[in-house]
């Protein structure tokens, strides 16, 4: 496999194995998509194959922060289809992930100090498997009833049908990070003794009947994604072993690709973040269980994220914080030679042709009108 060889997940392609991966912008107005998420999803659509708009909220109590994206109201979805229209108009295949922040909503945005804001400061009761927090600064989540449970699940399927009707074209389900999907899977959240806790199968069932009920509503033509975080970093947290488990069980429940992505169920993590750290998770989870997968976490740039592909890792390869700081590092590499210059937008193609790969190495090109 080559990083620039289209990829199929069911009737969609990816025209190469390079994606954004989803990264809350904390830029929305009243829950729905800004000019600022148009500039910013539009410019990284340049180059990959698929684009993984951030964390959308199911419902109110889903957010994190208050300026998150939401998709529990039919008066969001003009803006989130003009957002999947602008990806599209790239080249790039629209996704969109879908959240519930379970026990770590309710806070500020990052620079605005990432702190809980309490409710008599306007903010909304969280909620987990059990009344147990994330770390100190952090509210005891309130454990949601059976009858809380269903409504969750039945907004989760909502969602994956507002997507669909706003026209992306990738759903992914957030269970990683600490959010509510994956506190009920972590041992180190969940002490439940219902059918929604307990042993691995009783603890995956929440993740396992939102797949269900996304499934009904999202288009079968169309490929469904989960995150998980593969490993909590703890020692007696959900391991790798459990993930290729739960991957095996979500392949068969119709999920297409599985995006590795690890931690944020308990803080402090001891973790050693090396370039690719997370790419055994990836995979050891496609060879045992025959499931596409993703890597992400600090992969440095496209030619790591064309090791990754050559060595049969993952399919896909995510590229997060390396697109917020260069988001037209594909530009450059086409114009350097190394990858295809198709990807390249015609209205920049002769930049590319007269300076090469290095803005200046062509100066003695005029740049003529
Ligand atoms: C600003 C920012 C926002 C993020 N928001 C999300 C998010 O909404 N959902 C999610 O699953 N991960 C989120 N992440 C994690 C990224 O998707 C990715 O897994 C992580 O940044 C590691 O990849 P990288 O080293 O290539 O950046 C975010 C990361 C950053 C830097």
């Amino acid at each position: 496999m080559h990083l620039f060889e289209p990829m199929r997940l069911r009737s969609v392609t990816l025209r190469n194995r390079l994606g954004l991966p989803p990264m809350s912008q904390y830029s929305a107005d009243e829950h729905r998509v800004t000019s600022w998420h148009l500039t910013h999803y539009a410019t990284r659509a340049i180059g990959p194959g698929l684009v993984v708009v951030e964390a959308t909220a199911v419902s109110p109590q889903g957010l994190v922060t208050p300026q998150d994206l939401g998709i529990w109201d039919d008066a969001f979805t003009g803006p989130l289809t003009r957002l999947a229209d602008v990806i599209r108009e790239q080249g790039a295949v629209p996704g969109i992930q879908l959240s519930h922040g379970g026990r770590k909503g309710s806070r500020t945005r990052p620079w605005d100090g990432d702190r809980w804001i309490r409710p008599e400061e306007g903010g909304w009761e969280v909620v987990g498997p059990s009344a147990i927090r994330f770390a100190d600064g952090y509210p005891v989540p309130k454990a949601l009833t059976e009858r809380e449970i269903d409504r969750v699940i039945d907004q989760f399927a909502e969602a994956a049908a507002r997507a669909l009707a706003c026209g992306y074209e990738f759903l992914e389900l957030h269970a990683g990070h600490g959010r509510l999907l994956h506190s009920f899977l972590s041992p180190a959240a969940n002490r439940r003794t219902d059918g929604w806790g307990g042993d691995i199968a009783a603890r995956s069932r929440l993740l396992v009947e939102v797949v269900r009920a996304v499934r009904a509503r999202w288009s079968d033509d169309l490929p469904l994604g989960v995150r998980l975080s593969c490993v909590d970093w703890l020692e007696d947290g959900w391991s790798l072993d459990d993930s290729v488990w739960l991957s095996r069980v979500l392949r068969a429940e119709g999920v297409d690709l599985v995006d590795c992505s690890s931690g944020g169920i308990l803080r402090p993590l001891s973790v050693e973040r090396k370039p690719g750290y997370q790419v055994p998770f990836a995979r050891r989870i496609r060879q045992e269980t025959g499931i596409a997968t993703a890597s992400v976490g600090m992969i440095r740039d496209l030619w790591q994220a064309g090791e990754i592909i050559e060595a049969g890792d993952s399919d896909l390869v995510f590229l997060g914080r390396s697109m917020l700081v260069e988001p037209l590092q594909i530009v450059r590499a086409a114009a350097q030679g190394m990858v295809p210059k198709s990807l390249v937008p015609l209205q920049y193609r002769r930049a590319v042709d007269q300076l090469g790969g290095t803005a200046g190495a062509g100066e003695d090109v005029p740049p003529e009108l």
